[in-house]
């Protein structure tokens, strides 16, 4: 199965993604991932991609484009894939389909903005492996400790309040009018995200009927 996860920043689109991939055995394909990774490494794409990220605004459409179509050249994608993060302005989707992706169903976390204010605050990341932890709603075995390298947990720059607010903006602005894309395509569903991360859980299999 081929699904997009959309929503606004925040929303849970990671979470979901990995508990989606449990079930399906799908690779999840996260820009944000694949453009920190090469920031990580000092790569020009990644150099490149600094100053929006930093500043909360979207990537040029031509670079995430880029990446996603090699990314789905590789053959992990051949039985299906998540996207996360992928498309997020109507020239990205516009390109998903003249790529000839098809794509199954496409999945929006409602999280109202207020919320999600307070979800990124409380965000950490490990600085090894990437690895996402909540303070209170997904707290690590050790404080400051990735259970799974024991790598350093530590806030996304994006994730201060300031760039955040800039993120939902961007999110409205741009990112949004993709649920009208795709309704229009009778791919979308809406699934209202929970306090609980596996009550969300729930509601994206039942939409994905798995
Ligand atoms: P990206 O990394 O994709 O960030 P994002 O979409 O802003 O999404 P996040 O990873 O912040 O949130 P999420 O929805 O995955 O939430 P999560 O599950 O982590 O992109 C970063 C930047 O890269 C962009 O700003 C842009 O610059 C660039 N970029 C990437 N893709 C691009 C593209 N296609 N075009 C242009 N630029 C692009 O959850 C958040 C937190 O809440 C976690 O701590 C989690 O534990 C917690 N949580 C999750 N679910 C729940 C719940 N139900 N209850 C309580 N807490 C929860």
């Amino acid at each position: 199965m081929n699904i997009i996860l959309l929503g606004a920043p925040g929303a849970g689109k990671g979470t979901q993604a990995e508990k989606i991939c449990e079930y399906l055995n799908i690779p999840t394909i996260s820009t944000g991932n694949i453009i920190r990774a090469a920031l990580k490494s000092g790569t020009e794409m990644g150099l490149k991609a600094k100053s929006f990220m930093d500043a909360g605004k979207l990537v040029p459409d031509d670079v995430v484009i880029g990446i996603i179509k090699e990314r789905l050249a590789e053959n992990d994608c051949q039985n299906g894939f998540i996207l996360d993060g992928f498309p997020r302005t109507i020239p990205q989707a516009e390109a998903l389909d003249a790529m000839g992706v098809q794509i199954d169903k496409v999945i929006d976390i409602e999280v109202p903005d207020e919320n999600i204010v307070a979800r990124m605050s409380g965000r950490r990341v490990c600085e090894k492996c990437g690895a996402s932890y909540h303070l209170e709603y997904k707290k690590p075995s050790k404080d400051g400790v990735c259970d799974l390298c024991t790598g350093a947990l530590v806030q996304r720059k994006d994730d201060h309040p300031d760039t955040v607010l800039s993120r939902l903006k961007v999110y409205h602005e741009e990112t949004e009018p993709l649920k009208d894309y795709y309704q229009k395509q009778g791919k979308l569903a809406i699934v209202e995200g929970q306090e609980e991360i596996a009550d969300t859980t729930a509601l994206v299999l039942k939409e994905l009927e798995v």
